[in-house]
């Protein structure tokens, strides 16, 4: 996916509540005029007062104000019923809000097991996929793989959900100069600071001598230029006469120690770095949702939907439960399973949209076309389970990813268990074509095509020493049928599906503009819990 187009960490979570400041300088803070309406006109007086502050969640600040129970009290009335489809992180969020509130949820989950796509997978699990295939983990004692979501930025509401929930994180390292970068061709493959540093010094250099050869004059003052090349030569590393010769910052082929270290032969020249098309892969992490640093929870991303789980009550939670019809009624809503009949004030459908889109409802043909515009978007993982840690021992690198320009695109290096005996990396993590590509063949040959490209960075030991393995295609997952979705276009479908149909709220990442992220999902669902809330203080009490 591309970069995201500006829809920043402002005003996101819970930390981007307001009051603070205000409460500072001993002014009556927003917060403290808004407690103070809803104590005394309840939620849907708080939610006008916040509409008029600009506060109300459609408003640009996206501040949330969870349901609170007492805002039920208040009226002398009972929370309303609430099904929720789908125990992934959108729905599991939303059962978890609303339930904080003391609405009385019901989550039907289809597979097995909660989570969706945060599925972290540990010895003995088992993986199904439509066409019958089915893996058995056979990984060690303490290792795990997360085949789904693996990384979380600073910026995103996962972060605080992690901090509720008592979720402990750890640093995910999405950036290692140690980490290769390989393009088909290369003899071997290089370190990702000695490509690094060939593109920052050539670039730096190419731009130093335009601009001091005054071809930049009409942008730049002479003080202008001064700066310019004072910059440059810190990026790029280059002399005095400004050109690029490589630099400490390439590697070594002996590192520094006792005695002076030796240097890697280099650099290739200008053109030749060019040509090993490295540019993409050190610009990796350049975006706001790649930067360092990213974080995960310790012991595997399903912590967090385990611990949202168990908030919301395992009790609340049915599996086994694929939905067969959702019926909107004039006062409530009936979802139909194979186990029976829900009815309830309100459903929240946190279920990918094309699957949505193919179940028998009575929303209207517009939703139907709208659930049927997103298009799902392949995405395949292999976990690779080793009996010892090469890539530190060896290759020293301790977490981060190989950038590649194979059909296995990334390798994974753990960020945890440094120097244990054991460790998981991650083979290939592949989206579009190739992930229909691997998803396509059988786990042996995906296994067998991971193992002959990783070789040609790692070495024989990459297939020798192999333990087991396990392989994800996501669009192939029963219940899911997809990495994520891509819009081929905003308008319309997007911002019908944003509003309920009906007494049917929607929800999930593909809904906003963190789609494939975690945090997507969750801000989703705060905005149907928000929704549903405020509707439901409304409403007449039943
Ligand atoms: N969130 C997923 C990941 O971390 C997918 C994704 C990648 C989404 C890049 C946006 C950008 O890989």
């Amino acid at each position: 996916m591309g970069e995201s187009s500006g829809a920043g960490p402002a005003g996101t979570g819970t930390a981007g509540g307001d009051g603070r400041t205000g409460a500072a300088t001993g002014t009556m803070t927003r917060r403290a005029l808004l407690v103070g309406v809803g104590a005394a006109g309840g939620a849907g007086a708080m939610f006008a007062a916040m509409g008029a502050l600009g506060l109300a969640p459609d408003a640009q600040d996206r501040a949330f104000a969870p349901p609170q129970g007492s805002d039920f009290s208040l009226q002398g009335r009972g929370a309303a019923k609430i099904v929720v489809l789908g125990a992934g992180v959108a729905g599991l969020t939303c059962a978890y809000e609303l339930g904080k509130a003391g609405y009385d949820c019901t989550v039907l989950e289809a597979s097995d097991r909660v989570g969706g796509r945060s599925l972290t997978l540990r010895g003995g699990d088992r993986l199904a996929e439509l066409g019958g295939q089915t893996q058995t983990a056979g990984f060690g004692e303490g290792t795990y793989f997360n085949a789904g979501p693996g990384r979380i930025a600073p910026w995103m509401l996962t972060m605080d959900y992690c901090r509720e929930l008592g979720v402990p994180l750890e640093v995910f390292v999405n950036n290692n100069a140690s980490a290769y970068i390989y393009t088909r061709g290369m003899t071997a493959p290089v370190r990702a600071r000695t490509a690094r540093a060939d593109m920052y010094g050539y670039v730096a250099e190419l731009l130093a001598k335009a601009a001091d050869a005054g071809a930049l004059d009409r942008r730049l003052t002479g003080e202008d230029r001064e700066r310019l090349l004072e910059f440059l030569r810190r990026f790029g590393d280059i002399g005095q006469d400004l050109a690029y010769r490589g630099s400490d910052r390439r590697g070594f082929t002996t590192y520094p120690g006792s005695a002076e270290g030796v240097p890697l032969a280099g650099p290739s020249s200008l053109a030749e770095v060019l040509s090993a098309g490295t540019g993409r892969a050190i610009t990796m992490d350049f975006g706001v949702e790649q930067a360092m640093p990213m974080f995960q929870p310790v012991g595997g991303m399903d912590a967090i939907v385990t611990a949202l789980a168990r908030a919301v009550g395992e009790d609340r939670i049915v599996t086994g439960a694929p939905v067969t019809r959702i019926t909107n009624l004039p006062d409530g809503v009936e979802v139909t399973h194979p186990g029976g009949v829900v009815r309830a004030d309100y459903c929240v459908a946190a279920l990918p949209p094309h699957l949505l889109a193919r179940l028998p409802h009575n929303l209207g043909t517009e939703v139907t076309a709208a659930l049927r515009t997103p298009v799902p978007v392949a995405a395949g993982k292999i976990g690779l389970e080793y009996g010892r840690r090469w890539w530190e021992t060896e290759d020293r690198i301790y977490g981060g990813i190989t950038e590649t320009d194979l059909d296995i695109t990334h390798i994974w290096y753990p960020s945890h268990g440094y120097h244990t005996r054991s460790g998981l990396i991650v083979g290939y993590y592949n989206t579009g074509a190739e992930a229909e590509v691997y998803g396509a063949l059988p786990h042996r040959d995906r296994l067998r095509r991971a193992l002959t490209q990783g070789k040609k960075i790692h070495g024989e030991k990459y297939r020798a020493e192999l333990r087991s393995s396990v392989s994800v295609a996501w669009h192939r997952r029963p219940y899911v049928e997809g990495g994520w979705v891509r819009w081929p276009s905003h308008d319309g479908g997007f911002a019908l599906l944003r509003r309920p149909a009906g007494r049917v709220y929607f929800a999930g990442d593909w809904l906003t503009r963190l789609v494939a992220w975690q945090a997507g999902a969750m801000e989703s669902a705060r905005e149907a819990v928000t929704a549903i809330h405020r509707r439901a203080l409304a409403e007449p009490p039943t």
